[in-house]
């Protein structure tokens, strides 16, 4: 053999050994280590608690100085409360395959508030098309939010705080106790096709619950719940939602905004091309009565859908669901630069936009433009309520808002 062939014959021996690695899941296609949870002594019965060789398997790869992947490969997982701590040395990819049981029993989250953790990362990727099912029904029943106003005594699903640079993509959730997926002092995070579901009925059940945080992207999600299906409460900056579908559900919120000291403002909202069917509300803006000051501005909705919603436009800064604030005291939340443009579709209800802006502070640039609603009862008229606001009205109209023209 001449030393030509004896480096090809080599090379040819290498590639072999690498495609065998690859094979074995030992090393994925871009070269990153990959550690199968299953081979890592997970059970995947459905019954046996998992979580101790979930997180043991993720604080390997955590540790890694290269770039790696836990893979939750097919199967069903007890699991929980997880938490996957960072910092990490390099990047890590959580994909999930499976899918991942939490325990019915509440009793098990004393020790954290939500069911998995994400804390602490910079370059997280969370994906794989699994799902996590929160097995909330319990949990449904002993929410008592409506009685005593405090509605975070249950965990969250998929809990991000202080996550940057990070992906979650074909992920879904199910059946959360309380908020499906939270968001917290996060840095440049995007949801891309992420499934919610839970049932109408469920109590607190928001989708996906940002606050606190800069540059969130939520693209293509399908949710359906029993609250807000994208909520966005204070210090939410330049989030940007698009391709959403809703419903069942409340719609998307802005809010409630003014319940607590120190919030943060809420500047650079965009909600393009959603749909939202048979939600309470479509596009909503809430802040409390009574409040500390605030503000909310550069908030802007377009091309939206509407099918059978019961208000599809609404500012309410008389927000109260369970009736106990002092209505006589304005909020002090400053809503501006707001717009509306071309929201169509149908109203569940004659009143379908609501403008309800706070006396102590009136809301300043707001823009409706092209709003083609109507109303799916008897004679299709729909209306529009407003006070402390005087929008600028643009583009064709189906019905007058504050007393605007009429097309
Ligand atoms: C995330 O970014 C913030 C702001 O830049 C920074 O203070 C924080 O340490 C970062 N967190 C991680 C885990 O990298
Ligand atoms: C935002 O995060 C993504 C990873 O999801 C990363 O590729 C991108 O560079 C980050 N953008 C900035 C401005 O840091
Ligand atoms: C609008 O959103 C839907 C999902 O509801 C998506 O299929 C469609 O491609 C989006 N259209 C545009 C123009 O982004
Ligand atoms: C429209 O919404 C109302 C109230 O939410 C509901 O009772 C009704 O069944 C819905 N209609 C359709 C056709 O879904
Ligand atoms: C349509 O119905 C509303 C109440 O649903 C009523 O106030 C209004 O007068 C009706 N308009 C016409 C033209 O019948």
């Amino acid at each position: 053999m001449g030393s030509k062939m004896m480096a090809r014959a080599a090379i040819f021996l290498y590639l072999l050994s690498l495609a065998a690695a690859m094979r074995t899941g030992g090393v994925s296609m871009i070269g990153q280590a990959e550690i199968d949870v299953r081979k890592f002594g997970a059970k995947a019965d459905g019954r046996s608690d998992d979580s101790q060789i979930i997180v043991n398997a993720w604080n390997k790869a955590c540790t890694s100085p290269s770039p790696s992947t836990v893979v939750i490969s097919k199967g069903s997982y007890l699991a929980g409360p997880l938490k996957f701590q960072g910092p990490c040395k390099a990047d890590v990819n959580l994909k999930v395959e499976g899918a991942v049981k939490a325990p019915a029993d509440l009793n098990k989250f004393k020790s954290q508030g939500s069911w998995v953790l994400f804390q602490n990362i910079d370059g997280l990727t969370l994906s794989g098309g699994g799902s996590f099912d929160g097995q909330g029904a319990a949990a449904w029943k002993e929410n008592n939010c409506a009685q005593t106003g405090k509605c975070n005594s249950l965990p969250t699903n998929l809990q991000f705080t202080s996550i940057n640079n990070s992906h979650v993509q074909d992920i879904t959730s199910l059946n959360s106790k309380l908020f499906h997926v939270e968001l917290l002092n996060c840095n440049n995070v995007t949801l891309q096709h992420v499934t919610i579901d839970a049932p109408e009925d469920s109590l607190n059940t928001d989708g996906i619950h940002v606050g606190r945080s800069t540059g969130v992207n939520i693209i293509g999600a399908d949710i359906r719940t029993g609250d807000d299906c994208v909520s966005l409460g204070d210090g939410s900056q330049q989030v940007h939602i698009e391709g959403v579908t809703c419903g069942p559900g409340h719609g998307i919120s802005v809010g409630s905004l003014g319940k607590y000291h120190d919030e943060q403002p809420v500047v650079g909202v965009t909600v393009r091309n959603c749909t939202l069917t048979n939600t309470m509300n479509g596009i909503r803006v809430k802040t409390w009565p009574n409040s500390p000051s605030g503000v909310a501005s550069g908030m802007h909705f377009e091309d939206i859908t509407v099918n059978n919603v019961s208000t599809p436009i609404l500012i309410d800064q008389n927000y109260c669901p369970y009736n106990n604030c002092q209505q006589k005291i304005p909020s002090k939340v400053k809503i501006s630069d707001v717009s509306f443009r071309n929201i169509r579709g149908t109203s569940a209800t004659p009143l379908a936009v609501k403008l309800v802006c706070s006396r102590g502070v009136p809301c300043q640039k707001v823009e409706l433009a092209d709003i083609n609603l109507r109303y799916n009862g008897r004679n299709g008229t729909a209306t529009s309520q407003c006070e402390n606001v005087k929008p600028t009205i643009a583009g064709k109209l189906s019905l007058p808002i504050c007393a605007g023209p009429r097309s």
